[in-house]
Parts: C-alpha cells; sequence; structure tokens
C-alpha cells in the first residue's frame, strides 16, 4: 500500500496577492508580479475541536488589577551615550536591533558592550560573519579581555540555541548570515531573516536572554529583509555617520522602554568608540554667519536638544526641471516649504535648484525646523547671510502662519548655552519663553513674511506680501 504523502514543511506566499504556491516561482502565477514569491513554514493546522467551534478553553484574560508585573532592572554598557539611547540602560530580556552602514562600527560597538557586560554576567558572542580569531584580534587591539565572554563561529540558529546555556547576554553578528534549518533558502533572504528573527524573539521572552542583534542596511538606508524584523524588536537603533569623519550617531527609531527620539553622540578612536559629551559645535559650521544660505534651529531629541545648522545653496537651472535635493531633512518638506515661500512671500524658485543639508549627518526630522529651513532659503535667495548669533524655531503653515512648537522653553535654553544671543520664535511660544527674556533677545513672528523681514532679507523680483494679508 502507498504510504501517505508527507505534508510540505514550507511554501510559497505572494507578497502582492497572498497566492500560494508549493515551488518557488519567478513570477506569481495569480498577480503576474515578479519576485514576490517568499518562502514560509506552514504551521501546524489547528485542532479539529477548535476547528468546529467547540468551546475550548486555550487561555483566560485576567483583569488589569490581577496583573502583576516585574520592574524592569536596567544594566549599564560601559558606554554613557549608548544608555542614553537606550533609554537609560539594557533592560533585561529585550531585542535592540542595530542596523548601519558596512563598516561604521557595529561590531565594534558591541564588542566592548560586551567586554563590559562579561564583568558581571556570561556573554556569548555569537560571529557569524568574522572567525573567531578575527574577534579576539579586535578585542585586543580594544584592551578588552574577560573570561566570562564567550565567542561562537555558527551560522546555524538551532546550534546557537544548543550553545546559549547560562548566557545572560548574546550578540548576534549579524542577523543576515544566520539560518534556521526549517527554511531551505539561503541566509539573509526575507524569509530567513524573518523566521530566525521570530525564533530569537521566542528565546529572549522564554529564557530572559537579551539579545543584541547587528543587521545590515540597503543601499536607501533601511535594514535589510522584511519590515517584519523592525515590528518583533523592542529597540531598533541605527548607528551612522561618514567613514571619514570620527563621528557617529545612534539614533533610537524605535524603543519600548524609552523615547525614541533619542540620539547618542559618539567618536571612533584607536581604542575604540567613546562617547562625546561636548556635542555643541558638533552641528555647527565656521562660515556661519558669513556665508549666506544656513540657519541654526535648536532641534529637540529626546531628552537632549541640540542646537543644528542647515545649510542651502541655491544655483540657477541649467537645463530641464529644477532639481531638489536634501540631506538630513525631509525631502517633501523642503518642496512645501519652497512653494509657501515662492506663494506667500514672493521668492521664485521655480528656475533654481536647492541644496539642503543639516550639518553633522544629523536627520531632522521635526516640525520645529520649518522656519529655519525658511530663514536659510530665504538668505540664500538674497545673497545674504543671517546673523551668526541668531537662532530659528517654528512650525510653518501651508498659509505662511507660524505655528507653535513644543518644548519652546528648552530650546531656548539651549540656544543660550551655546551662546546665541537672539531668537526668532513662534508669537504663541513667546510667553512661555519669557523667563529667559534677560539673557537672550526673543523675537516673536507671526508669519513667515515677517521673519523674512526681521532678518533684514527682501523678497526678491516680487512684490512684498508680508503679513496675513496678500
Ligand atoms: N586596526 C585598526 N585601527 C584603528 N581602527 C580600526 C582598525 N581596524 C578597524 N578599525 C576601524 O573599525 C571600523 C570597522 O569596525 P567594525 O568592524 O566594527 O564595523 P562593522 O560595522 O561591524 O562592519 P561590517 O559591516 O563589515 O561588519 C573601520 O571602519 C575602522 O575605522
Ligand atoms: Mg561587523
Amino acid at each position: 500500500m502507498a504510504s501517505k504523502p508527507k505534508a510540505p514543511s514550507t511554501q510559497f506566499v505572494c507578497t502582492e496577492c497572498g497566492c500560494i504556491a508549493p515551488k518557488w516561482l519567478g513570477k506569481c502565477p495569480d498577480c503576474g508580479n515578479f519576485n514576490t514569491m517568499e518562502e514560509e513554514v506552514v504551521r501546524a493546522e489547528p485542532a479539529p475541536l477548535a476547528r468546529a467551534g467547540v468551546s475550548q478553553v486555550r487561555t483566560r484574560a485576567l483583569p488589569l488589577s490581577k496583573i502583576g508585573y516585574e520592574k524592569f532592572d536596567r544594566v549599564k554598557s560601559g558606554i554613557a551615550e549608548f544608555d542614553t539611547v537606550l533609554g537609560g540602560g539594557i533592560v533585561r530580556g529585550s531585542l535592540v536591533l542595530l542596523g548601519g552602514d558596512p563598516g561604521i562600527g557595529k561590531s565594534t560597538l558591541l564588542t566592548q558592550v560586551s567586554a563590559h557586560l562579561a564583568k558581571t554576567q556570561k556573554v556569548l558572542y555569537v560571529s557569524a560573519e568574522e572567525s573567531c580569531s578575527q574577534v579576539k584580534m579586535r578585542c585586543e587591539r580594544l584592551g578588552l579581555t574577560s573570561d566570562n565572554l564567550y565567542l561562537l563561529n555558527e551560522t546555524c540558529l538551532e546550534d546557537v540555541e544548543s550553545a546559549l546555556e547560562e548566557s545572560q547576554t548574546v550578540i548576534i553578528d549579524s542577523i543576515q548570515a544566520v539560518y534556521t534549518e526549517t527554511l531551505s533558502s539561503a541566509a539573509g533572504s526575507v524569509g530567513q531573516v524573518r523566521e530566525c528573527a521570530a525564533k530569537l524573539m521566542r528565546i529572549a521572552k522564554s529564557r530572559n536572554i537579551t539579545f543584541f542583534i547587528i543587521g545590515h542596511v540597503t543601499k536607501e538606508g533601511s535594514l535589510a529583509g522584511p519590515k517584519v524584523l523592525e515590528h518583533i524588536m523592542d529597540t531598533v537603533l541605527y548607528f551612522e555617520g561618514q567613514q571619514e569623519d570620527n563621528y557617529r550617531l545612534l539614533r533610537a527609531v524605535k524603543n519600548r522602554f524609552g523615547s525614541a527620539q533619542e540620539v547618542g553622540v559618539f567618536e571612533m578612536t584607536d581604542e575604540g568608540i567613546k562617547s562625546v559629551n561636548d556635542y555643541a559645535q558638533l552641528f555647527l559650521s565656521e562660515s556661519r554667519g558669513v556665508a549666506a544660505g544656513s540657519a541654526v534651529t535648536p532641534s529637540e531629541s529626546g531628552n537632549r536638544c541640540m542646537t543644528v545648522e542647515l545649510q542651502t545653496l541655491i544655483a540657477k537651472t541649467a537645463f530641464g526641471a529644477p532639481r531638489r535635493m536634501s540631506l538630513g531633512v525631509d525631502y517633501n518638506k523642503l518642496v512645501v516649504l519652497i512653494a509657501v515661500l515662492e506663494k506667500r512671500c514672493g521668492i521664485p524658485f521655480y528656475s533654481s535648484d536647492v541644496y539642503i543639508n543639516a550639518m553633522g549627518g544629523i536627520r531632522l526630522g521635526e516640525p520645529s525646523v520649518d522656519l529655519a529651513i525658511c530663514a536659510a532659503l530665504a538668505s540664500a535667495a538674497n545673497d545674504v547671510p543671517i546673523d551668526r548669533y541668531t537662532a530659528i524655531f517654528g512650525e510653518v503653515g501651508l498659509t505662511g502662519e507660524i505655528r507653535p512648537v513644543s518644548y519652546a522653553d528648552k530650546r531656548v535654553n539651549e540656544c543660550i548655552k551655546t551662546g546665541f544671543k537672539r531668537v526668532i520664535l513662534p508669537a504663541k511660544n513667546a510667553k512661555a519663553c519669557q523667563k529667559y527674556a534677560d539673557k537672550i533677545e526673543l523675537i516673536p513672528v507671526q508669519y513667515v513674511g515677517q521673519m523674512i523681514k526681521t532678518l533684514g532679507l527682501k523678497p526678491a523680483n516680487a512684490p512684498p506680501t508680508f503679513g496675513a494679508k496678500e
């Protein structure tokens, strides 16, 4: 008698239409899209009793008052800025994903952290990309040594699981290099990354082990692999910076145990990665106040405030449609603000290429940078520099009105600390900042046109349309 065929353990599902196929196909037979079939593990069928709708108690909800919780005990990593970005230290049993460009220093940072943690607990460093001797060489170069730091050169996740033993912290370097035996696809494929991450999450939560997982980023700068990778993690960090200079920024983009706005500043030295405490001048240039097109804004990120310079450049369009390019500022925001300046203040940009850059490689996502972008653009269009000691913040609406922003007093305080003499701010924030009036000149403004006038700039080639009436 022929034996019953074995049910397949994996299947291929189209990410666009959900079509299921037993084998990988280059083109989805249903929706016709190419390269959308992804491997998935087939989950066990639910028990017939449950399927038939027969009541079967499998789990029970609890009232809020009956739910106990353990206090998160946070462990220090030995690098102050790293702790700040994590929200005050490493939470036991959490999953932290660290993404970054190749060679930026991800392995270096986590080697330093693991060596510090190994002073008090057993730490396992799973190096799937480098050999153990390479990691040892790095440790020796950084002057790190510990008998509690274990190295493992392994790519199979099941083998890693069997080697965990009593480890309290595990570093996976990197998620794209490990694979699980349940899937036949190659390590680093979307299905593998998702399955490995889910498996690590189950281990972390069931055995209360902290996982630091290194992830590679794509050319566009986002984490390689499925988006679900970021959903599974408790904390997602990006390590950024330019290879040429030694400064690095660590940004939290998701944090279940702290603020997701936090930014840490580091310096890459011969002895490894060090925290930078004096970052006041890091995001400001020497040409400030001399060259046209730059404006400074106090930016609030997490628990800290930093004054950041925005530089713009306007060049005549030589051919075709004008170009707009932004680094560190949202592209759409730049386009909208250019339209506001054209329509509400009569500054034409239709025949100019516009470039904008936030100094020091920082990213400014807050609405409060709007006004400084407008000021920098108006300064560049007029070819008149903005005073070196003036800082600007406020949100700009499509009507050209300036809206209030959060933490206005904190921003003004940071401007005072960094040596600024005057600050242009939304009129509705002026009252909250009045306590600083004796230390810094406060210039409240209501409309973009008013701000441009205050800076001594003129709208070019168009009648002035300052104020509300147009
Ligand atoms: N011998 C050395 N002396 C000083 N700095 C070094 C030395 N070797 C490496 N580095 C620095 O360390 C950086 C690489 O660090 P690391 O290997 O931690 O990066 P990574 O982000 O893990 O890279 P990858 O993506 O390749 O794994 C290099 O860019 C370099 O600046
Ligand atoms: Mg590495």
